[in-house]
C-alpha cells in the first residue's frame, strides 16, 4: 500500500471516510485496461468481448469471495441507492401478495426509506418503521411483533453511516426468515470495514457499495441469494441475470472486484483492529483534554471500528468544523452536512437538539496516520476550549 495517497497530500486531514473513500491507486490500475484496449462489449461473442467478459466474471468472483457468496449471486448496479431500490422494490413487487407489508427502521439510509415510501404511495404497500433505542439499536422482539403473514420483506442496515452502530443482523434475519419473509441488509458502510459473511448473517439480499471501500463512485453490487425472485428496476437486454439491463461498466466492475480483494487482504491482516485503536486513542485524548464535555453518540462497543460520532458540550458541530480548517469531517451524513437541523438519526435515538446539533462524525480509513490524528486532536481541543 502507498503510505501517502496522492489525493490527500498537502490538504486537510481527511476524516470523512464514511462519506466516501479515496480510490486506492491499485484499484485505479485494475480498471484502466477496460477504459483503453479492453473496450469490447462483454456480450460480444468475438475476440473483443472475451477479455471484458472475463474481467467482469473475475470481478464478480472477487466480490462474492469477500462476503462468502457464490459469483452467480452478485449483481452489479450503478450505486448503493440503486442496490437498495432493487432489493426493496424488486422483492416487494415480485412477491405477488395482495397487500404486502414491508418492515424497516427509522435510521435507515434514505435510499431504503424513500424506496419504502414509493411502494406505499404507488402500490399501497404497508410500511412499518421500527424504532431504535438510545444506542441506535433495533429490538429483535419488536421486529418479531411487527411481522405478519403479509410481510414480504424486512430491510435493516448492517451499520449506520452516522454513528457506526452495528445492528444484530443475524438475529434479525433469523427471525424474519423463520416467518417466511425475505431479509435485505444495506451493508454499504460495513463491507470491508468489518469481516462479514452472508451465511453467518443469514440474509437474502445485501448491498455492497464501491465508493465506501476504495473503489470509485458509480459502482455497487447487490447480493441476491440463489432462488430469490426480484422484479428488475431496469428492463432491457437481459444483462446481470435479467436483473439490471444495460451494457455492463466493465472498468468499474473490475475496480469493485479489485477493491473487494484488497479489503479481504486488509481484514485478514487486522487493519480494522488497528483503525479501532487509532480511533479510540483520538476519543480518549479528546475526552481527557475536555473533561466532562465529550459525549459519544452511539454505543462504545458494537460499532464500526473507524467511526467516532461525538458532541462536545458548548459548541455546535458545524461551528467546530468551520473553525478547524485542518480537518475534513462532517456533522452528520454527507446528505445532511450543511444542514442546521439536528440529524434525524440522532433524534430517533432520543438525543436532544443541543446534542444533535453538537455532533461531529470523524471517520478514519486506510490512509489515516497517527500524525493526522494528533493534528486533528490538537485543533479540535484548541477550538473547543475557546468556545
Ligand atoms: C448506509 C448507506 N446506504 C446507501 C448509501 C448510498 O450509496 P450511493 O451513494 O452509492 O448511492 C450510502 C451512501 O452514503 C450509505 O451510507
Amino acid at each position: 500500500m502507498t503510505l501517502v495517497h496522492p489525493g490527500l497530500q498537502n490538504r486537510p486531514v481527511y476524516l470523512d471516510y464514511n462519506a466516501t473513500t479515496p480510490v486506492d491507486p491499485r484499484v485505479v490500475e485494475a480498471m484502466v485496461p477496460y477504459l483503453a484496449d479492453g473496450f469490447g462489449n462483454p456480450s460480444s461473442v468475438h475476440l473483443y468481448g472475451a477479455e471484458p467478459k472475463a474481467a467482469l466474471e473475475c470481478a464478480r468472483t472477487q466480490v462474492a469471495a469477500l462476503i462468502g457468496a457464490e459469483a452467480a449471486e452478485v449483481v452489479f448496479v450503478g450505486s448503493g441507492s440503486e442496490a437498495d431500490n432493487l432489493a426493496v422494490r424488486g422483492a416487494v413487487l415480485a412477491v405477488g401478495y395482495d397487500l404486502p407489508q414491508v418492515v424497516t427502521q427509522v435510521t435507515e439510509h434514505p435510499a431504503v426509506l424513500e424506496a419504502c415510501q414509493a411502494l406505499a404511495r404507488l402500490h399501497g404497500v404497508e410500511v412499518t418503521y421500527l424504532p431504535v433505542d438510545r444506542d441506535g439499536l433495533v429490538s429483535p422482539a419488536a421486529l418479531a411483533a411487527a411481522l405478519t403473514e403479509r410481510t414480504a420483506l424486512v430491510s435493516i442496515m448492517a451499520a449506520n453511516n452516522e454513528t457506526g452502530v452495528l445492528q444484530p443482523i443475524s438475529e434479525l434475519a433469523r427471525i424474519t426468515r423463520a416467518s417466511g419473509a425475505l431479509f435485505h441488509c444495506d451493508a454499504a458502510q460495513a463491507v470491508g470495514k468489518v469481516p462479514l459473511d452472508i451465511e453467518e448473517l443469514d440474509v437474502d439480499l445485501l448491498t455492497v457499495v464501491g465508493h465506501k471501500m476504495y473503489a470509485p463512485k458509480g459502482i455497487a453490487a447487490l447480493y441476491v441469494r440463489a432462488g430469490v425472485d426480484l422484479e428488475p428496476l431496469v428492463y432491457g437486454g437481459g444483462q446481470e441475470g435479467g436483473l439490471r439491463a444495460g451494457t455492463e461498466n466493465v472498468a468499474l466492475a473490475a475496480a469493485l472486484g479489485a477493491a473487494a480483494e484488497l479489503a479481504a487482504q486488509e481484514l485478514a491482516a487486522g487493519a480494522h483492529l488497528r483503525i479501532a485503536e487509532q480511533r479510540d486513542r483520538l476519543h480518549n485524548r479528546l475526552a481527557e483534554s475536555l473533561p466532562g464535555r465529550v459525549r459519544l453518540n452511539g454505543p462504545l462497543h458494537g460499532r464500526l471500528p473507524n467511526t467516532l460520532n461525538i458532541s462536545i458540550d458548548g459548541i455546535m458541530g458545524r461551528d467546530l468544523l468551520t473553525a478547524v480548517p485542518g480537518i475534513a469531517a462532517s456533522t452528520g451524513s454527507a446528505c445532511h452536512s450543511g444542514d442546521s437541523t439536528p440529524s434525524p438519526v440522532l433524534r430517533a435515538m432520543g438525543l436532544d437538539d443541543a446534542r444533535g446539533l453538537g455532533a461531529v462524525r470523524l471517520s478514519l480509513g486506510r490512509w489515516t496516520t497517527p500524525a493526522d490524528l494528533d493534528l486533528a486532536a490538537e485543533q479540535l481541543i484548541t477550538v473547543a476550549r475557546s468556545a
